[in-house]
């Protein structure tokens, strides 16, 4: 039991550094065969941070299941600059020094950004003062980092998406080859019942439907998480209480930004105690047996005249068509919000 923990925790540690210790001059043959692939599942995050999304990048780049390689960036819940600005300064707070970051796209495929001003805020990131970037932005774009990525990676890689689905459809349009290397696309978006934007649509889905269409058409394994799973994941007083207890720079960064999202989410929706939508996208890949999944049908409603950008997922298999997407419909809230709260402290 000890010794299995010891284990644990040492295979832990080396994987969190093999991204460096890969690049030092000595050679550790036998890291790759005892943890490179057992544990590490190469990841690049794309996101629209957005105050979900910062919490969704930390849990990528602490999480010893994920090697996370890149950061890209998408118009969402706020203009490209912004989000990618917003991607650049959370990467200072949390220490976050050995990934790629590119930007995206400016618009979703066929309509015009909007934002999500009344919940995020001015700046997509409202409520803190965030330290200046350290990281240079690639040189290249999203799609063609993503491609660059994909197409040298040993191993199929695994993209997760927590803002529109923009760039992960130009990639699979552009780069139809380099599918084969892609493991999943686990998402955050749609619901399995309700929207939050309009009544029936769900902001990521909203925003860029045709993208989100030619997504869940790619035949790529899809892991959805909805509204219909963050909704159970609520940051309550009781996490803020444990999110003060950690007391480390970054937390008390954190708590403030939580605090203003939690304020919109009550001012627009009347919810003192706000989703945490991103993260769970990140923890269906860490932590896939603490969600429950079901395979189904998901078809994007683009043309709708009261839904276009609703998700309709068939769980029932009432329309026969093919499943495409593992939907999920549980969730351990407990083990999510211990992995995340262990997360913040990690990377202090
Ligand atoms: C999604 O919309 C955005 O505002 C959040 O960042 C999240 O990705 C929730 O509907
Ligand atoms: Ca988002």
């Amino acid at each position: 039991m000890g010794w299995s923990i010891i284990c644990y925790g040492i295979d832990k540690f080396l994987v969190k550094h093999q991204f460096k210790i890969r690049q030092s001059a000595f050679s550790w043959g036998w890291l790759s065969m005892s943890t490179q692939h057992k544990l590490s599942v190469p990841t690049i995050l794309d996101c629209d941070p957005g105050h979900d999304d910062a919490l969704a990048i930390m849990l990528a780049a602490a999480s010893a299941e994920l090697n996370l390689i890149a950061v890209t960036t998408v118009a969402g819940n706020g203009g490209i600059e912004r989000v990618t600005d917003n991607a650049l300064r959370v990467c200072a707070l949390a220490g976050i020094d050995n990934i790629r970051i590119a930007q995206g796209a400016r618009n979703p495929l066929l309509s015009p950004a909007t934002g999500a001003k009344s919940i995020h805020g001015e700046s997509a990131l409202d409520g803190a003062e965030l330290p200046t970037p350290r990281l240079a932005l690639e040189r290249i774009g999203a799609v063609d980092l993503m491609a660059d990525i994909v197409s040298s990676a040993k191993d199929p890689v695994t993209l997760i998406a927590t803002g529109p689905l923009t760039n992960i459809a130009l990639f699979i349009k552009m780069h139809p080859q380099l599918l084969i290397k892609i493991n999943r696309i686990s998402l955050m978006g749609g619901s399995t019942n309700r929207g939050n934007w309009t009544p029936l649509a769900e902001f990521n889905i909203w925003a860029d439907p045709e993208a989100a269409d030619i997504v869940f058409q790619s035949s790529i394994n899809i892991f959805m998480t909805g509204l219909n799973i963050s909704h159970q994941v609520l940051i309550t007083k009781e996490i803020f209480s444990r999110l003060r207890g950690l007391d480390t720079h970054l937390s008390r960064t954190i708590n403030p930004l939580l605090q203003f999202f939690a304020h919109t989410y009550d001012t627009v929706f009347g919810m003192p105690d706000p989703p945490l939508h991103d993260p769970i996208a990140v923890f269906a890949v860490s932590h896939p047996e603490l969600m429950t999944f079901i395979e189904c049908n998901v078809s994007v409603e683009k043309n709708g005249t009261l839904t276009r950008g609703a998700t309709v997922v068939d769980i029932h298999g009432v329309t026969g068509k093919a499943s495409n997407a593992k939907v999920a419909i549980g969730i351990d809230v407990d083990a999510f919000w211990y992995h995340m709260i262990q997360a913040i402290k990690e990377l202090g």
